[in-house]
């Protein structure tokens, strides 16, 4: 996206200056949005975006010409109210937003699925179970695409398990992390779920342990394994 686009995107965020300048500096940094935009680059499948925060990849769909209905779920209800009104703003259509805690469940749904900076918050037993339904969701021409950190014994762990405190601490986020995939974890999971998945770093100029992880449904793989039981989710 151009600065224009991010510009664009930023100011529906207004009246709130905090807002508009979190949304420009994150767009503006961040190499996710692009990243998700291009794995989702030539599907048509509705997207399901679990733990949407503020909205923001819903506006850079649009913003690049990724056309597909959007559902966005948050457990933070504020962060979903901001969210409504900056897609109303923007006039972005096929596009709704709710509140759900991901540790309860979540909608049903076909088509693709986003989980992005989202895992690390969730009880750790309850990270097999979502990405479980996640991959049960996920159509012959959809993805799952997941940014998350990797527990691995790299410095950027670390830096990545600090901001995360960090925002938690200044009350940005609503939750404190409590525990990263690894990379065995996730491939297990997903391809026990029927997925093939490629894994990319994706951490730009940040300091984080941020990894793209992009998975397809395989017709080499059964769509579930009931004979594999993946190991459980790693704690803290
Ligand atoms: C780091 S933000 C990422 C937001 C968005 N996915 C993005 O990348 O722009 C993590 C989001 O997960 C949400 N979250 C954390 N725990 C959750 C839960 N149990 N259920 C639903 N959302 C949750 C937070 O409220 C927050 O908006």
């Amino acid at each position: 996206m151009d600065a224009a686009q991010v510009e664009n995107i930023a100011s529906q965020y207004l009246p709130s200056r905090w807002h508009y300048y979190y949304a420009r500096s994150k767009l503006a940094t961040d190499p996710l949005y692009a990243a998700v935009v291009e794995a989702l680059a030539g599907t048509h499948a509705p997207l399901l975006d679990l733990g949407c925060g503020m909205g923001l990849l819903a506006h850079c769909c649009r913003a690049c010409g990724v056309a597909f209905s959007y559902h966005g779920v948050d457990n933070d209800i504020a962060k979903i109210e901001l969210a409504r009104a900056a897609a109303a703003r923007a006039g972005l259509s096929a596009c709704r937003f709710d509140t759900l805690d991901l540790a309860q469940g979540m909608p049903a749904h076909q088509g693709s699925v986003a989980l992005l900076d989202v895992l690390q918050f969730l009880p750790p037993e309850r990270m097999a179970v979502l990405i479980a339904q996640a991959a049960a969701c996920i159509t012959d021409s959809g993805r799952l695409v997941i940014r998350t950190g990797l527990q691995d014994a790299s410095w950027r762990t670390r830096v990545t398990k600090a901001a995360d405190w960090f925002s938690r601490a200044i009350r940005w986020m609503n939750a404190a992390p409590r525990a990263y995939p690894t990379n065995a974890f996730l491939h297990e999971h997903l391809r026990a779920h029927g997925l093939e998945a490629s894994f990319s770093p994706l951490w730009g100029n940040t300091p984080f342990n941020n990894w793209l992880v992009v998975a397809r449904r395989s017709t080499a793989i059964p769509r579930a394994n009931p004979g594999i039981a993946p190991s459980p989710a790693p704690a803290g």
